[in-house]
């Protein structure tokens, strides 16, 4: 029996060393850690257990069939974080570059089958040449059966993936159908064709990190929602989400806590938002003043920063916030900014989390690009998204609700649940400069001082509308309440709402505007 376990134990060193010594010095050289390494970081200590590390490659093609791959190139097991069960798996570069054959695939889609079967998070580290060349369409079938898997996963169970070297082709769908991306600066590559291919077919020069590096995927083309300093610093990112999603679609929702010393926390919002509405403010300061600790976890916080998505908690209990950034075009509704809000609103109905909404925006932006780039479809994922949530919601008007975008964040005509209005309220077609131009003109241009007029007719304007009160005589608004009584009112609704119910039109699933 002695000799047996010598002998495992042997063996499972050899095959944990991966591509060995060399190419390991190789992997730090760039900056990196190994596959085992990352995993390590990554979980609760001692906690990982790991699956599948005999398995043998089944390349038979340009002399592989003589080669020995570890674990063919990729990691897989189960472990803890903050004592929450996660699935993962972790390409090992120092494996033929991380390179996806076929039972590399196989490994992939075991973990994924066990996650999904066992309802616990996902997550995935690619560091990866792509489909291993030498296994042809066995490679790209292994691909393939992932992204049925990340489908099917969809919505069941939280799917993170971490982008740890190059993510190349195909491969980059993966992530790509994961609810959450995490890159590191310098060290993620993530592109459908490479700098040498764009170069052949359209003579354009780009280097990678310019094409597909951390910073482009975080604040041009919004792939990534997690920008990291470092490997330390993405993991613990990781850690913190961690903290904040449930397992799975049907865990179990707790009550919300009403200890005492988490519902009676003190706010101070009135010195945060200015009563002009024209001055700015970071409407991050008002999300942590009312979550229970200040605490705040804001998800792709590079791209669009005209809204700001991210989850804090509120008695005890996970939250999405959406909210516009007054510091950043005036917190106006563009096409990134909506469908950035519109998939994290998406990701909430889905896991049962409820949204609270913030707004003071301006409308939709104006302009050819805009409406060129598709505003009509990318606004209307916000509508749809909003509309089709049947988890709590509710709004506070923290200031300018003005237009569609008054429609579109969250109002009572799209199933708010509670919606709450500050004094600085303002709620109307568009803002008053605006309207007065337009209603008025006759008179305006009538007048013998225009400029003097136009002051005038703003105010009749600004008197009329410019508050909350009109929508509140409708009913649109449920409550005009005072800036430091925001985190209470939204707490009562959470409580109100814990139960909510609602049925929607039986049909097989809506066809959003994607
Ligand atoms: C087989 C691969 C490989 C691949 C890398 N390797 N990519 N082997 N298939 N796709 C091997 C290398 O031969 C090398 O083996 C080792 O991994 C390390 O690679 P290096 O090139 O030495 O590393 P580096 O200089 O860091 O360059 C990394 C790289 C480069 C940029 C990823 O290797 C590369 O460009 N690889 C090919 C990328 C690619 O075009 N993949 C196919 C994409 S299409 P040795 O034995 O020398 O150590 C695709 C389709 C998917 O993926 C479709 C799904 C729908």
């Amino acid at each position: 029996m002695k000799n047996k376990i010598e002998t495992l134990r042997a063996s499972k060193s050899r095959l944990q060393l991966g591509g060995g010594e060399q190419a390991i010095a190789k992997q730090k050289e760039m900056g990196k850690l190994t596959a085992r390494e990352r995993i390590e970081q990554l979980l609760d200590p001692d906690t990982f257990c790991e699956y599948d590390l005999f398995i043998r490659h089944e390349a038979r093609e340009f002399g592989m069939e003589n080669k020995e791959l570890p674990g063919d190139g990729v990691v897989i097991g189960t472990g803890k974080i903050y004592g929450k069960k996660v699935a993962v798996f972790a390409q090992d570069f120092t494996v033929v570059g991380g390179s996806l054959g076929y039972m590399h695939a196989k490994k992939i889609t075991k973990i994924m089958d066990y996650a999904l079967n066992m309802r616990m998070p996902l997550i995935g580290i690619n560091d990866s040449g792509g489909a291993r060349i030498q296994e042809g369409v066995n490679a790209l079938a292994g691909y393939g059966d992932i992204f049925y898997r990340n489908t099917l996963a969809s919505g069941v169970i939280p799917q993170l993936s971490v982008i740890l070297g190059p993510c190349a082709g195909g491969a980059v769908y993966s992530p790509a159908l994961t609810d959450f991306v995490f890159v590191v600066d310098g060290i993620s590559k993530m592109f459908i064709t490479g700098p040498e291919v764009i170069k052949t077919v359209l003579g354009e020069e780009i280097d990678m990190e310019s094409l597909g590096g951390a910073r482009v995927h975080c604040e041009t083309t919004g792939n990534a929602h997690f920008f990291a300093r470092n490997e330390a610093e993405c993991f613990q990112q990781i850690r913190d989400l961690i903290k904040y999603v449930p397992s799975h679609n049907e865990e179990a929702v707790s009550s919300l806590n009403t200890d005492e010393k988490i519902s009676k926390k003190i706010i101070d919002i009135e010195q945060i938002i200015p009563v002009d509405p024209t001055k700015p403010y970071d409407v991050r300061e008002v999300i942590r003043e009312i979550t229970d600790d200040g605490e705040f976890i804001e998800i792709q916080e590079l791209f669009a920063a005209n809204i700001v998505i991210g989850f804090g908690k509120m008695g005890g209990k996970t939250v999405g916030f959406v909210a516009n950034q007054p510091m950043v075009l005036a917190g106006v509704l563009d096409c990134d900014s909506s469908d950035k809000a519109a998939r994290f609103i998406r990701y909430c109905d889905a896991f049962n989390i409820p949204i609270v909404t913030l707004e003071d925006m301006p409308g939709y932006l104006p302009g050819i690009d805009q409406e060129h780039a598709g505003v009509i479809r990318h606004g209307a994922k916000m509508l749809y998204a909003y509309s089709e949530a049947t988890i709590p919601k509710i709004t506070v008007i923290l200031r300018k609700a003005y237009g569609g975008g008054y429609i579109a964040m969250n109002s009572r005509h799209l199933g708010a649940d509670f919606v709450f209005a500050l004094p600085t309220a303002e709620i109307a077609v568009m803002g008053p400069e605006g309207a007065a131009n337009i209603i008025f003109r006759k008179e305006i241009t009538a007048a013998e001082n225009p400029a003097e007029m136009r002051k005038i007719k703003v105010q009749e304007y600004k008197d009329k509308f410019a508050n909350p009160y009109v929508a509140a005589g409708k009913g649109y608004i449920d409550a005009v309440i005072e800036p430091n009584e925001t985190r209470d009112y939204i707490l009562n609704a959470l409580q109100l709402s814990e139960n909510k119910q609602i049925l929607s039109p039986k049909k097989k699933h809506g066809i959003p505007p994607f």
